[in-house]
């Protein structure tokens, strides 16, 4: 369904690029920093196999349809679904999916931001040689007095938002296309320099088990919820970005490799950065559990233990600052593109008000480390608030619709010329999963988790 806005909207060079984008997208604080801390808090193993059961039966499916959705509206997410809703003859208040995308994006990116400007912070830390031979202690007390420092978490996260603002700025494809693909596989390579550092250094064995040995006496509906939804976080789901990313996508890029091969490598990374993680949480006497600051605390020591590790992580920190950042224009993408269509800005005033108002939000996350921290809903400061309302209700929520969209709303013939796929098994098996085995687990989830069931 391609429309007159196409040529004025700008698409991907081709399959690789709609790849890396995507992949830049999908891997980024939520692989290295979030997936290690919340395995930690959550008990390790079993935690691990549910998140992995999400992704394959949940996530590789959603993004599937989001990818589809987003190619054949063409439009900002909250247009496409109104768009194609109709199409359907189908209510369009389906654009509502994209409108709580928009708000998810902005609460998202408010606090995303702050923690890539934890990174940043450590870049110059790292470069200063501050973790040479420094103990846990040291480190620890280091990461401390950082968070606790409110003015310095302002700064970095002010530069991490004009960072992100300009590249939104300017467009996606011409800057980001370039740096994803050289930043991709500089941070993959170093992840496995760190692998070997834990394996030779480290109590590897503790972390291996750490990561796959399943407790099932871990599991309860909270944790479940936690695993799924971190599995819509780290593919970027149920929120829009991945559907606008989606409508940059040329026609004749098949979505379903795609998706696998994004998939996998974000779940990829994501395990590396557990077996580099727990390793040395465990050789250090340090805690599984310790939250946020978990990865702030781990790779210090390794860096400070090992020969040329100033350098090491320096670059290591400039590689999750850039994951962070090819992140962090997906997230403010889909409000960006609706704001340029629904008040006619140009991209430049978009990107200046949302970002505006989405740096002010952040200074709520800021605060919530600080002077805030004492500050509490139900015992959850202003970042644990937005980060369980975001990533355990928005996102889950908005992956539900849209699979209850692709699968009972839009006809099946339309999915079918969108994924390009023959009507044979794998076609089947993805319509199956998403519409009776992908709304039916998200909705169980949701209950078990408010304790209506399980
Ligand atoms: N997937 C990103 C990460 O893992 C975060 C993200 C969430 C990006 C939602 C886009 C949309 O860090």
């Amino acid at each position: 369904m391609t429309n007159s806005h196409t040529q004025h909207r700008g698409l991907w060079s081709g399959r690789l690029a709609f790849i890396l984008a995507a992949a830049g997208s999908a891997v980024g604080l939520g692989n290295i920093w979030k997936f290690p801390y919340i395995t930690g808090e959550n008990g390790g193993g079993a935690f691990v196999l549910v998140y992995l059961l999400c992704i394959a039966i949940i996530g590789i499916p959603i993004m599937m349809s989001e990818v589809l959705l987003g190619r054949r509206g063409r439009l900002s997410p909250i247009k496409t679904m109104a768009l194609l809703a109709r199409a359907e003859k189908a209510p369009v208040a389906w654009g509502w999916i994209g409108i709580m995308g928009v708000v998810a994006g902005i609460l998202i990116l408010s606090y995303y931001s702050v923690i890539a400007g934890w990174a940043l912070g450590y870049v110059a830390r790292a470069a200063g040689g501050e973790f040479t031979g420094a103990d846990a202690q040291t480190i620890q007390s280091m990461f401390g007095g950082f968070v606790g420092d409110a003015e310095k978490l302002l700064g970095w996260h002010t530069l991490f938002m004009v960072m992100t603002m300009v590249v939104v700025a300017r467009g996606v494809s011409k800057g980001l296309e370039k740096a994803v693909m050289t930043l991709m596989p500089g941070l993959i390579l170093l992840l496995f320099i760190l692998l070997g550092y834990a394996i030779m250094k480290a109590d590897f064995a503790a972390g291996f088990s750490f990561l796959f040995s399943p407790d099932f006496s871990k599991l309860n509906g909270s944790v479940i919820l936690s695993a799924m939804g971190h599995a819509f976080f780290t593919l970027s789901l149920g929120m829009g970005a991945i559907m606008i990313y989606g409508s940059y996508l040329p026609d004749d890029v098949s979505i379903p490799k795609a998706v696998v091969t994004i998939a996998f490598l974000d779940t990829a990374v994501a395990l590396i950065a557990g077996l580099v993680i727990f390793p040395i949480v465990f050789a250090n006497g340090l805690e599984p559990a310790a939250g946020p600051g978990l990865v702030f605390q781990t790779l210090p020591l390794a860096f400070g233990q090992m020969s040329g590790g100033a350098i090491i992580g320096t670059i290591f920190f400039v590689m999750l600052v850039f994951a962070a950042w090819t992140s962090g224009i997906s997230i403010i993408e889909p409000a960006v593109a609706w704001a340029q269509e629904r008040f006619g800005f140009t991209r430049p005033v978009a990107a200046l008000v949302l970002g505006t108002g989405t740096w002010l939000v952040g200074v709520g996350t800021v605060l919530s480390f600080n002077l805030w921290a004492d500050v509490t809903l139900f015992g959850k400061t202003f970042f644990d608030v937005l980060d369980y309302l975001t990533a355990n209700i928005m996102l889950p929520l908005g992956g539900l619709l849209m699979a209850l969209f692709v699968g009972w709303v839009m006809q099946r013939q339309s999915s079918l010329d969108e994924l390009q796929m023959s009507d044979g098994i794998a076609y089947r098996l993805w319509y199956f999963l998403l519409r009776f085995v992908t709304p039916v687990a998200v909705i169980i989830v949701f209950l078990n988790a408010i304790g209506i069931i399980g």
